[in-house]
């Protein structure tokens, strides 16, 4: 699997977060990376079968949080529809910052299948656990399109009995 890991990242939380995630993964046989959500790494999203972005929590701490940096996002190149998982970094309360970042990912025509926050003082173990639910999914999608598969082989097997008749 190729998965492109985009940060949007003030503090370098974010940034350390997603360089987890790439470790994890690839320590699972996948090949990823990451970049900015100010430059993003073109060629790695058009191979990617699974794309992340991840940003920070921006607010009045209890109130009005919000994606951070979500001027960039909503500049993010168009997402092409693949399967994308998201997440934030926060300090105390998150808020909804994460169907936040959903919309607007979603407007960037990612295909948002889920997403988690990741309190800052954990952030190794979050994005430890972030990076296992996704590979976790993506097997899971990947068996349920195999599956589909065949179906679609079973159909045609079966279309040609009757022709056989
Ligand atoms: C301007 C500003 C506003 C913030 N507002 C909130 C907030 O409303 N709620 C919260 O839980 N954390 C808030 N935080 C904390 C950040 O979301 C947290 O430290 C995050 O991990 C920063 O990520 P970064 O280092 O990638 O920029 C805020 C931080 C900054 C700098």
């Amino acid at each position: 699997m190729r998965a492109l890991v985009i940060h949007e990242s003030l503090t370098g939380n974010t940034r350390t977060a997603a360089r987890t995630i790439v470790s994890e993964m690839a320590a699972e046989g996948w090949e990823a990376s990451e970049c900015s959500s100010r430059q993003v790494d073109l060629r790695a999203l058009q191979q990617a079968d699974v794309v992340v972005v991840g940003t920070w929590v921006d607010g009045l701490i209890l109130f009005g949080q919000r994606p951070g940096g979500a001027g960039k996002l909503a500049k993010l190149p168009l997402l092409g529809n693949k399967p994308t998982y998201v997440f934030v970094t926060y300090a105390v309360d998150p808020g909804k910052t994460l169907d936040k970042l959903t919309a607007e990912i979603t407007e960037r025509c990612g295909d948002v299948r889920g997403g988690m926050v990741i309190k800052r003082h954990k952030l190794h173990d979050g994005a430890v656990e972030f990076a296992r639910r996704v590979i976790d999914a993506s097997a899971g999608d990947i068996e349920a399109s195999a599956a589909e598969h065949t179906a679609v082989v079973d159909l045609a097997a079966g279309d040609s009995a009757v022709v056989d008749a």
